[in-house]
């Protein structure tokens, strides 16, 4: 039964709760059902104009609280996201369409971040470095970096925000928080949780729109941001970065992906089927760590194809808030289309249907398995963001590699195999910034998360992730007698 007690229906803005200044709203729908679930804020640039002030007039007092006391406001926010686990659950699923248990272990997810940076808060170290001339000492510190725009996308309405915004408020940076237009709901029942655990106001700040471009443009060009961060697509992380040019802003960006999954002859296949359901099939294939394309080598391809198959075939369909369902729906007529033509151009160019293959009823994709993949296939090189899995068959192990790199992104990959030269072989080898050795889940708070080439700049999580949000200053004492 879905409670509402977390639905808010205006933006949080320097500790108040907000309508935009032109009146205009925009409705949040159930992307499972189409059934409208609330009309929020529309906020222009004028607006975000305001949360960016009431952050940077936070910044001093807030980055002077002792890192005990800004840990302490996080172990809060942290025991109150938990306490609300099945209600932020629910409302996750209703607005992304994310199957329940999902959902439950995405607020888990997301809450990890917020405990570990309540935790990393204190241990900002910094250094000291022997000095080229006795009368000199020389200090390293680092200090907050001032105010941080978090832009964070549907497919993980929660985890997202907390993955950015914990490190920021940990080293002391308030935070412009803009989720994008399907999923604005969550972040808003977390900034009222984080109202509730008493961070001050104009240090958490949430802008909900629909005109992500002008509002992503302000958030880029307003000198008082000096650190964006963004996840979601290649194409968008660009625009972000050259806009940041004109002030030289910090930069993250998680973007997308094109996974290879690599089981060779010797892999345990039952082993790989498994990861491999995860690594596809978790949020319907809409993960930019998703695995894109298979590789099975020549031996095992039949055995790896057919256990996949059935595993797939056995996936159920439907809305998410069904305790069975292991799979919803895609989040947008946009996306769907996308998958269906990835399927077409494949099967057009000879793959092989095992399993699905077609549209169900409203934004539904059956789950597909395509035997016989090539790399003249659009699937080769894009990212699908659906439950599509393409198997390409390949003989060596260099020849694999080649194939695993031939593609402009490197987020994640992920590969079986039981001999251990081959295992450092293949992962020094394999050009990506995540590596699933034998494993299909790879993320958790105290790994850093983050991609090479054309997948991002930065990591995320882990003890590497505060650094993002702090600027190092070294300081030169002279003049030692
Ligand atoms: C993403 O898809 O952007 C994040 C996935 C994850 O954190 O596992």
């Amino acid at each position: 039964m879905q409670k509402n007690n977390l639905i808010k229906k205006e933006a949080y803005v320097n500790g108040k709760w907000v309508s935009a200044r032109s009146g205009k709203t925009f409705e949040v729908n159930n992307p499972a059902t189409g059934a409208l679930i609330a009309s929020i804020p529309d906020m222009n640039r004028e607006d975000v104009r305001a949360a960016i002030d009431a952050a940077n007039e936070s910044w001093h007092s807030y980055r002077d609280l002792t890192a005990n006391e800004r840990a302490g406001l996080l172990k809060k926010w942290y025991a109150l996201i938990l306490e609300n686990k099945e209600e932020l659950a629910n409302l996750m699923t209703i607005e992304s369409g994310k199957v329940l248990q999902e959902s439950i272990g995405e607020v888990e997810y997301g809450a990890s971040f917020v405990e570990w940076f309540a935790e990393e808060a204190k241990r900002t170290y910094g250094d000291v470095i022997p000095a080229p001339t006795n009368d000199k000492r020389i200090v390293v510190i680092k200090q907050s970096i001032g105010v941080v725009a978090a832009l964070t996308p549907w497919n993980f309405p929660l985890a997202m925000i907390t993955r950015k915004v914990a490190p920021a408020l940990a080293a002391g940076s308030p935070v412009v928080v803009k989720p994008p237009s399907e999923t604005p709901l969550t972040a808003l029942a977390l900034a009222h949780l984080a109202e509730k655990a008493g961070f001050p106001p104009g240090v958490y700040n949430t802008v909900t729109t629909t005109e992500s471009s002008e509002v992503g443009k302000e958030l880029c060009e307003n000198r008082k941001v000096r650190k964006l961060s963004f996840t979601g697509s290649t194409q968008v992380g660009k625009i972000l970065m050259s806009q940041c040019s004109s002030t030289l802003k910090k930069l993250s960006l998680e973007l997308g992906g094109n996974a290879p999954f690599i089981v060779f002859d010797d892999a345990d296949v039952d082993a790989a089927v498994k990861g491999a359901i995860a690594a596809k099939f978790r949020n319907s294939g809409q993960t930019c760590v998703c695995v894109n394309r298979f590789f099975a080598q020549d031996k095992i391809y039949e055995e790896f194809v057919a256990k996949l198959t059935s595993a797939v075939a056995g996936l159920k369909v439907g809305n998410g808030l069904d305790s069975d369902v292991q799979i919803g729906p895609l989040i947008s007529a946009k996306g769907l289309n996308k998958v269906k033509q990835h399927v077409e151009d494949a099967v057009a160019k000879g793959a092989v249907l095992r399993e699905g293959g077609k549209e169900m009823s409203g934004l539904f994709y059956q789950p597909t398995v395509l035997a016989d993949a090539t790399a003249d296939m659009i699937i080769a090189q894009e990212e699908v963001f659906g439950p599509v899995a393409p198997v390409f068959r390949f003989s060596t192990e260099e020849e694999v590699i080649k194939m695993a790199n031939d593609t402009e992104y490197g987020l994640a990959a992920y590969f079986y195999t039981k001999d251990v030269s081959r295992c450092w072989r293949v992962a020094e080898a394999l050009e990506s910034g995540m590596v699933g050795i034998n494993e299909g889940l790879i993320s958790n708070a105290v790994a850093p998360f983050g991609g090479v080439k054309q997948s991002g700049i930065g990591r995320e999580g882990s003890k590497y992730g505060m650094d993002y949000f702090m600027e190092i200053k070294y300081l030169c004492f002279g003049g030692i007698k």
